[in-house]
């Protein structure tokens, strides 16, 4: 009976068991053959079975009318359409990546707001303004909405970076710190690797005797797990007002293996180096604007750009495909 296919098939079912000429019907009819004590049992059980019959056939009539009544003229035998199932953006997995990666080396992680003030985004950072630092950094500025706020500066503006956490964390917290913050910033910028919202990871690590070796050994391990075992590492020095040394790193080119047959690599520019992100150990100024005594404690630092390192693992030469919601182009990297 589960079997039968609308109104006209749970009827054919009934006449087949009980119509007059039924297969039940045929039943009793054949016990006239049978001696009087079989007679009563084999009646009992028919009885029953007919009991159950029509009791599935009237459960069957009232599901068939149920779904009628949902479906409003829709053939509710066809076979269910699939919802998709989504998958994760690219972006998103490289984040979890990483931060799988740092949490295996002991980094907690920390988080901050995207709409920040001048202080933490710069001044804390020791980013004075007027500081040439803060060209590369041009943002979105709110307008101010409370202007009675016990705020110095009330300037508040869509964060450039995710170094503003340090800040945050060394406020809250005593050394030793050993933390990583992934988020949104954002920067008035739009090109094929630039777009106005985009994501980094910040890591700081600060404890009596931390150095820069350990700053070169840590990005190393995170480069060697992110892009594998055969990549290697190039630093070189830069500058970043809230380092003291700074530096930036590169891995050799994920596209042409570094240099040994990159005469025309498009990726790395055919010079066999990318550059993934910068770094340096936490400069005093910085220290002092959280009152940590930077003759006790030293610390690492690192940022990096999700978006870019993305790129790099599979390929994509146009940050902006990352944003364009073409669900072909989510779904073959996501594989
Ligand atoms: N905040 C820098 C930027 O967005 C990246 C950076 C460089 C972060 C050096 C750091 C660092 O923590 O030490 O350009």
């Amino acid at each position: 009976m589960d079997g039968a296919v609308g109104a006209d098939g749970v009827e054919a079912v009934r006449v087949r068991f009980l119509g007059r000429k039924g297969l039940l019907a045929d039943e009793f009819r054949r016990m006239g053959e049978l001696g009087p004590d079989e007679r009563r049992a084999r009646g009992a059980a028919l009885n029953e079975l007919k009991v159950f019959c029509e009791k599935r056939l009237a459960d069957a009539r009232d599901r068939l009318a149920a779904g009628v009544r949902s479906a409003a003229g829709v053939d509710v035998t066809l076979p269910g359409r699939r919802a998709p199932a989504g998958v994760a953006h690219p972006v998103m997995t490289t984040l979890r990546d990483i931060c799988e990666v740092f949490r295996l080396a002991g980094f907690d992680i920390a988080s901050g707001p995207e709409v920040e003030t001048d202080r933490y985004n710069f001044e804390a950072l020791n980013i004075p303004p007027d500081h040439p630092a803060r060209d590369m950094h041009d943002t979105f500025y709110l307008a101010d909405s409370n202007p009675k706020s016990k705020i110095q500066n009330p300037k508040f503006l869509l964060r450039t970076h995710t170094s503003p956490v340090q800040i945050r964390v060394m406020e809250k917290q005593k050394p030793p710190v050993r933390v990583i913050a992934p988020g949104r910033v954002y920067r008035r910028d739009d090109d094929v690797s630039h777009t106005p919202m985009f994501h980094q990871v910040e890591g700081l690590w600060v404890d009596a005797g931390v150095t820069l070796s350990d700053l070169k050994g840590l990005l190393e391990y995170f480069a060697k797990s992110i892009f594998g075992e055969g990549v290697r590492l190039r630093f070189r020095p830069s500058f970043f007002p809230f380092t003291e040394p700074s530096l930036e790193v590169d891995v050799s080119c994920v596209i042409c293996g570094g240099g040994m047959h990159s005469r025309s690599c498009r990726t790395c520019k055919s010079t066999g180096w990318l550059e993934i992100l910068g770094a340096g150990m936490v400069h005093p100024n910085v220290f002092r604007s959280v009152r940590y005594d930077s003759r006790r404690v030293t610390g690492l630092a690192f940022g990096m750009g999700v978006e870019r390192i993305t790129m790099l693992r599979y390929a994509i030469d146009d940050i902006r495909l990352f944003y364009e919601n073409d669900i072909r182009f989510l779904q073959a990297l996501s594989l």
